[in-house]
C-alpha cells in the first residue's frame, strides 16, 4: 500500500499534537508493511486555487499553478493508495493549509455533471485515493469534530473513500507530565490504528476507544487550571510553547489556585502506593492553608488544617508560586532557609517527581 501522510500544523513538531499523531499511524502503517511518504505542508508551497478551471479546460488534469502542489504532491497524491489528512482543528473543521491542499487536488474531476443517486457530481478523472482523516483539538468534548465529520462523510465517505477519521480532543492536554501514561495509551492505539488500516482497511472499536478515551475526568478542573496558564502567560508575556521551552508552569494567584494546580499536576505513576499527608502554611500576600492527602495513588485537597501531617511547608506565599512556577530552586531556597518544612523531608525531596514543582 502506498500511503501520502499529509501534514498541516503550523507549529514546530515538538510542539504539534496533530504530527506527534500522525507520527504514531505512520509508524504502525509502516510496521504493518505500508510505504509512507510524509509531507509537512508548512515546508511546501502550496499556493490556494485560483478557481481559473484551466485544469478542466485548457490542461485537462494539470494545475496552471506552478508550485510544490503542482511539480510534486498532486503526482504522489495521486499515486496513493491512501492518503492521510492531518490537521489540527481550527473553527471546527480543517485549517486553512490543508484545505488549500484538498481545493488544489480538483484535476482528479472532470468538469462534466452526472447524477449520482439523487445528487449532481462531477465524475472522477483518475482514481482517486481514499482517505483518512485525522484531527486533534483543544476543547475536550468529542462533538467538536461533529462539523467535520459531517463534511468529511459528505464529501468522501458518500462514494466509499473514507477509510478512517481519527479525532483526538482536549490534545494539548498529551503533553502534560502527569498525563504522561495515559498519552503513551494513545499514542499506542493510535499506532495499532496505522496498523489496522493497512491490514484490515479500517479500525476496530476497541482500537478507536484507547485513541478517545477520556484524558481528564474533572472538566471543571480543566478549565480552572486552564484558566491559571493563561493568566500566567499574559501575565508574563509568553505564549504556551514559549513557557514549555522555558520549562515553566502555570503561577498561582491564590491558594485556590495552588490547590487546583497541585490536584491537577500530581502524577499517581510516581506515588505508587505512597501514603502522606502534606500541609501547607502560607504567610506574605496570600494568608491560610491547605492540605493535601496522598493514598492508593489518588491525591484529595483540604482547606483544613490536617492535625497530624507527614509534612508541613511554612512558606511565604509568593516564595512557594515562584517554586512552582520555576522560577526559583525549591532545594535552594531550603537550604538558604528561605521557607520552612518539618517532618518527612524525604517526602520534600519527592515534590518534583510528585508534582513536577
Ligand atoms: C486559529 C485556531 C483555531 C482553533 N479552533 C479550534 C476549534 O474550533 N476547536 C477546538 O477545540 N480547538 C481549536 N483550536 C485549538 C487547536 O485545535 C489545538 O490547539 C490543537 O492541539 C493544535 O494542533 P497542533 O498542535 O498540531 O497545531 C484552534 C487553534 C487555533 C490556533
Amino acid at each position: 500500500m502506498k500511503v501520502l501522510a499529509v501534514n498541516s500544523s503550523p507549529r514546530k513538531d515538538e510542539h504539534s499534537k496533530t504530527k506527534q499523531m500522525l507520527t504514531a499511524l505512520v509508524e504502525g502503517m509502516r510496521e504493518a508493511g505500508a510505504h509512507v511518504d510524509v509531507v509537512d505542508l508548512k515546508s511546501k508551497k502550496v499556493r490556494n486555487c485560483i478557481g481559473c478551471l484551466s485544469c478542466w479546460t485548457k490542461t485537462p488534469g494539470i494545475c496552471s499553478i506552478k508550485d510544490d502542489m503542482t511539480s510534486e504532491l498532486f503526482p504522489l497524491w495521486i499515486e496513493s493508495d491512501l492518503a492521510v489528512y492531518a490537521s489540527p482543528l481550527y473553527h471546527f473543521t480543517v485549517n486553512a493549509s490543508m484545505k488549500a491542499f484538498i481545493e488544489r487536488t480538483l484535476p482528479v474531476l472532470q468538469p462534466f455533471l452526472i447524477t449520482f443517486g439523487t445528487e449532481t457530481v462531477h465524475p472522477l478523472r483518475h482514481k482517486h485515493p481514499k482517505i483518512a482523516l485525522l484531527s486533534v483539538a483543544g476543547f475536550p468534548e468529542h462533538s467538536v469534530f461533529s462539523q467535520l465529520s459531517s463534511w468529511a462523510n459528505f464529501i468522501y465517505g458518500r462514494f466509499g473513500m473514507l477509510s478512517a477519521e481519527i479525532y483526538r480532543p482536549l490534545a494539548e492536554a498529551l503533553s502534560l507530565p502527569s498525563l504522561e501514561s495515559k498519552a503513551r495509551e494513545i499514542f499506542d492505539a493510535t499506532r495499532q490504528a496505522g496498523r489496522e488500516i493497512v491490514e484490515n482497511g479500517k479500525i476496530s472499536d476497541e482500537t478507536m476507544s484507547g485513541i478517545t478515551r477520556d484524558l481528564v475526568g474533572d472538566v471543571k478542573l480543566f478549565h480552572d487550571v486552564g484558566n491559571i496558564m493563561w493568566k500566567t502567560c499574559i501575565n508574563e508575556c509568553m505564549s504556551p510553547a514559549e513557557m514549555w521551552e522555558k520549562g515553566l508552569v502555570p503561577v498561582p494567584g491564590s491558594i485556590a489556585d495552588f490547590r487546583k494546580l497541585m490536584l491537577f499536576g500530581f502524577m499517581p505513576q510516581a506515588a505508587g502506593d505512597m501514603k502522606a499527608v502534606i500541609r501547607f502554611d502560607f504567610t506574605g500576600s496570600r494568608e491560610g492553608s491547605c492540605s493535601f492527602t496522598i493514598e492508593n495513588g489518588g491525591i484529595r485537597a483540604s482547606d483544613e488544617t490536617a492535625d497530624s501531617p507527614d509534612l508541613t511547608i511554612e512558606t511565604d506565599f509568593d516564595l512557594w508560586a515562584d517554586i512552582m512556577s520555576g522560577k526559583l530552586d525549591g532545594r535552594q531556597m531550603f537550604t538558604e532557609q528561605r521557607y520552612k518544612a518539618q517532618g518527612d523531608l524525604g517526602i520534600l525531596m519527592r515534590m518534583h517527581e510528585l508534582f513536577g514543582v
